[in-house]
């Protein structure tokens, strides 16, 4: 078959058009078009006109891009975010920046019911297994009440010592016998890419609570949520922040995927600052840098200016061994006589938490705990109309939601913490 046969017949496959209708879209007579279809050999055959070529070309590209339009118009919001079809949230990679809003959107139709005002049944009937091999209390409470206030119940396992695990149970048989008992999975794993591995032996929606220094998902799409709320409030746009993250950035699973989930955006400033041996991993760097945001490391706090904000982590001790940190001196500390000398009155605070507050922990002081930059509390409280979202998408009950609220009947403090009432005044 000649090229020009191919091409032609490419299109009207492409257009789904007979020859009749394909020689009126491109306004030819059916008897040129005849002889262009021919083989090269017959007496009969013509070269169709070049300007030809480039019209059909231009309407094909036209209609790919209204295909790929409207499939993704058709498409869930749990396809879109789904991996090899399957609802699971494992990293934020699933993520682009029109999920990513799509998803705060859900999550600002739950703040009602997450500020206890309404209630809603819409996982009436549905159990959580939340299953955590290591160390939580935010992530596995919030989830666990998140999926309780859409009206589902939770079944808990907390480390290895009182699952079947201990006794040589492999990740794939204990996802998939869970996987009879619950309808969706929440696990927090010290080994990366182990969720991965749980996922794979199950349908029911698996969420990624944490994998070892790998990936925190939930974390940093509420991380998210609550810069994007908190730049709202100021008039600042994510795009074009300047933004510094402090720590553990090399074992710190919450800032890897912030920093990837953040590349989405356009032309950040990150100035990354962490004792020499604990730097962010190359491959995250790249990831982020490909995107042509620019990123500058640093081993002192005395970089941190101009920030729009500051996202302190702890030092995650339990992924090595005790040794002494190099460059990890009380100097080494956001408090706030660092904040006041670096930072302006706009400039917001994070930190994922928990934060070491023992003595000659130099994590996130306490001194700042009166200052209404500090965002850290108001950062959990958004833990769960995200987690919320979170689940009502993967499990496809988002779109029912808003219709489901009633009123809720108890009494509910005007402000959850003693502070919250002078921190609101002050931030308005
Ligand atoms: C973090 C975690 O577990 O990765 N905590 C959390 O989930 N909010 C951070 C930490 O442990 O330092």
């Amino acid at each position: 078959m000649s090229a020009q046969q191919t091409f032609l017949r490419d299109a009207m496959r492409r257009l789904n058009m007979t020859r009749d209708g394909f020689s009126k879209r491109i306004g030819v007579r059916r008897r040129a078009l005849d002889t262009w279809l021919l083989p090269e050999d017959s007496s009969e055959y013509r070269t169709m006109p070049s300007i030809v070529k480039k019209f059909v070309s231009e309407i094909i590209g036209r209609e790919i891009l209204m295909t790929e339009y409207t499939q993704s118009a058709h498409e869930s919001l749990a396809e879109k975010i789904g991996i090899s079809g399957k609802p699971h949230l494992l990293s934020v990679d699933q993520l682009t920046r029109d999920s990513l809003e799509e998803l705060f959107h859900v999550s600002d139709i739950m703040q009602p019911i997450a500020r206890r005002q309404k209630i809603s049944r819409v996982l009436e009937g549905a159990v959580l297994g939340n299953l955590f091999f290591e160390a939580s209390t935010r992530t596995r409470v919030s989830f666990g009440a998140a999926f309780c206030r859409l009206g589902g119940s939770v079944c808990d396992t907390t480390g290895f010592t009182f699952s079947s695990m201990v006794k040589g149970e492999s990740i794939y048989d204990t996802s998939r016998v869970m996987s009879g008992y619950v309808d969706a999975l929440v696990i927090r794993h010290p080994e990366k890419g182990s969720v991965a591995e749980f996922s794979r032996a199950t349908n029911i929606p698996v969420i990624n609570g944490g994998d070892g220094p790998g990936e925190h998902p939930s974390q940093a799409i509420l991380d998210l949520y609550s810069m994007s709320r908190e730049f709202s409030r100021l008039g600042k746009l994510i795009d074009g922040a300047h933004i510094a993250m402090v720590g553990d950035l090399r074992y710190g699973r919450t800032v890897h995927s912030l920093i990837k989930l953040l590349a989405n955006y356009r032309r950040l400033k990150f100035t990354l600052i962490s004792p020499p041996s604990l730097e962010m991993p190359i491959y995250i760097l790249d990831s982020v840098t490909k995107h042509g945001h620019v990123i500058q490391q640093s081993t002192s706090l005395t970089d941190l200016k101009q920030v729009d904000v500051v996202y302190a982590t702890r030092i995650q001790k339990e992924r090595f061994a005790d040794e002494a940190i190099e460059g990890y001196t009380p100097e080494f500390q956001i408090n706030q006589a660092l904040i006041n000398t670096y930072c302006d009155k706009h400039t917001i605070i994070m930190h994922p938490l928990p934060r070491d507050s023992r003595a000659g922990a130099n994590d996130l002081s306490t001194d700042l705990n009166n200052d209404p930059r500090l965002a850290i509390f108001r950062q959990t409280d958004n833990g769960i109309p995200v987690r919320m979202a979170i689940f009502a998408v993967l499990m496809g009950v988002d779109k029912q939601v808003a219709h489901s609220m009633r009123d809720a009947k108890w009494n509910v403090p005007s402000h959850i913490g003693p502070d919250d009432a002078y921190f609101d005044a002050l931030l308005d």
